[in-house]
């Protein structure tokens, strides 16, 4: 059939992929052998089961407790190369990869092990499946603001390795506003700005995004839908939405994926995106996000998936004439 051979085979670009998010079982298994911890899961079978999510938070105890496992260097390169491999199956000519450096230096691991790491992977992919890959630092919105300004400082002599800012974990009681001095200060050190908002909170949550935060991308943002004066900014502004359906199926945030609004995100003019998320938790990488609901919305077809592969250049950070080659 030409429509899932479209959508594997189009060049496309990913824009929300949490890089501890792409750690598969199997390597958590590894990685803990390698680095002598015991596991609270006797096989990959049992891990794999626990993978039952209600909501945000209860994903949220699991991804944290899988990422324990990453401890040097190597480790996060491997984690990092794993997923660069799966990408460039997936026909992922560009990828913008979220990590969350405080998960790892509470844990007493020095920013430097994580961020080399994960730069390698990137620039291995660079030279070897010729995908172009780059980093956003996400801070830890159940932290404190004064938390975030620290990993700041430490990521700081690296400013070179990664290109911009994220927010994520636990949003509801975590308000955008609660980070907006720190996202003032990595305006002014011109990183480029994007955060969670709209996927468990409500349509506020994004415009204090936009606003008090002056967020250039939206990670989820599918409650917009709920106030159409936020859909009218959204859509004259060309503000881009990364919304991840297998994801939003998985913590609940929609019954099925015949009950998603992506389709209806893309029909109001949004420049709407697909993205996995955490795909080793949440049932797929990328074209498997795609393909699944191209499925389940009978309404998508063709035109939609050259736009949804379009927007996802257009929303990219990349430079404007890479951008041009690509569209
Ligand atoms: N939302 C918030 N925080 C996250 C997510 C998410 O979907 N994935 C990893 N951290
Ligand atoms: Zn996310």
């Amino acid at each position: 059939h030409a429509l899932p051979e479209l959508l594997c085979r189009m060049p496309k670009a990913e824009l929300h992929i949490h890089i501890e998010g792409s750690l598969e079982p199997e390597l958590i298994f590894s990685l803990a052998e390698r680095n002598r911890l015991q596991l609270p899961y006797p096989t990959i079978e049992a891990l794999r089961a626990a993978y039952a999510f209600t909501d945000l938070q209860s994903f949220l105890d699991i991804y944290y407790a899988g990422a324990s496992v990453l401890q040097t260097e190597e480790d996060f390169f491997d984690m990092a190369w794993a997923y660069l491999l799966r990408a460039k199956a997936d026909n992922v000519v560009h990828a913008e990869i979220f990590f969350d450096p405080q998960t790892h230096t509470a844990r007493g691991i020095p920013f430097v092990t994580i961020i080399n790491g994960l730069d390698r992977a990137i620039q291995q992919a660079r030279k070897e499946l010729g995908i172009s890959a780059a980093l956003i630092l996400c801070f830890l919105r159940h932290l404190t603001e004064d938390d975030a300004f620290t990993v700041l400082e430490e990521a700081l002599p690296f400013r070179d390795k990664f290109i911009g800012i994220g927010l994520d974990s636990g949003e509801k009681g975590n308000p955008p506003e609660k980070f907006s001095k720190v996202f003032a200060r990595c305006r002014e050190l011109e990183l480029r700005l994007v955060a969670h908002a709209g996927e468990e909170g409500t349509a506020e949550y994004i415009w204090h995004a936009l606003d008090l935060l002056q967020a250039e991308r939206i990670d989820h943002g599918v409650h917009c839908l709920d106030d159409p004066q936020l859909v009218t900014r959204l859509v004259q502004q060309q503000i881009p939405l990364t919304v991840c359906p297998l994801s939003n199926v998985k913590l609940c945030v929609f019954p099925t994926l015949a009950a998603h609004n992506i389709a209806r995100l893309l029909a109001c003019g949004i420049r709407a995106t697909i993205n996995s998320d955490d795909p080793a938790y949440f049932g797929g990488y990328l074209n498997q996000n795609y393909l699944e609901t191209f499925v389940a919305l009978p309404e998508l077809g063709a035109a939609e998936a050259y736009r949804l592969a379009r927007n996802s250049f257009e929303a990219s950070f990349v430079d404007v004439e890479v951008k041009a080659g690509w569209i």
